[in-house]
């Protein structure tokens, strides 16, 4: 963990014009949590209340998170929650591949400064860019197979890194509380 490091890169996220979404977003969601932390939340990009408040996952995703939390027994302050892109995109559209492109090396900043022991992908966007990045690109399915379970990096056998459903799933399909509470229950019997 490099707490300088971390800080100098939310720095440079907090003002960044790579995209348009530089200028279309309230606010830049840099992430936020334990620098520290075991284990990381990687989600899509905000939505509207994280662009207002500039807070990850604040809005109807996030109360799911925080229950989804209270089941795995990690408290938001011992983790670090950060996103795919760092800007709301508009209407929630789904993200761009120029635009994940020209983001995720802030991502990556963040995951070398805070070394987290295990990373949990939220929703596809999150799943594919963690995978690919960490040598995983062969163990790619549907979500629907590979949710709840945890694939070891090949380069980097101490990291776990576990693909979830988003949250924001439940939202649409309340019958996604189950199996998501099923795979946060997992947190709580993985070593750290
Ligand atoms: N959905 C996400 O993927 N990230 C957020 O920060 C909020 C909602």
């Amino acid at each position: 963990m490099d707490t300088t490091i971390l800080e100098k890169i939310n720095s440079e996220i907090r003002v960044c014009r790579k995209c348009p979404l530089g200028d279309s977003c309230t606010n830049h969601v840099v992430g936020e949590g334990n620098s520290k932390a075991d284990l990381l939340f990687v989600g899509e990009a905000p939505g509207k209340n994280e662009d207002l408040t500039g807070k990850p996952f604040c809005g109807k995703a996030g109360r799911v998170l925080d229950q989804l939390l209270k089941i795995s027994g990690y408290k938001r302050e011992d983790i670090y929650i950060a996103n795919i892109l760092k800007c709301r995109p508009p209407k929630n559209r789904n993200p761009k591949l120029e635009e994940i492109k020209l983001c995720t090396p802030y991502l990556v900043g963040q995951l070398e400064a805070i070394q987290p022991k295990i990373i949990c992908c939220l929703g596809n966007f999150s799943v594919s860019f963690i995978m690919e990045k960490f040598g995983l690109s062969n163990k790619i399915q549907p979500i629907g197979k590979i949710h709840g379970k945890i694939f070891i990096p090949p380069k980097m056998r101490l990291l776990k890194i576990m693909p979830l459903y988003h949250p924001a799933s439940v939202t649409y399909n309340p019958n996604m509380f189950s199996i998501l509470k099923k795979d946060f229950q997992m947190l709580k019997n993985i070593p750290v």
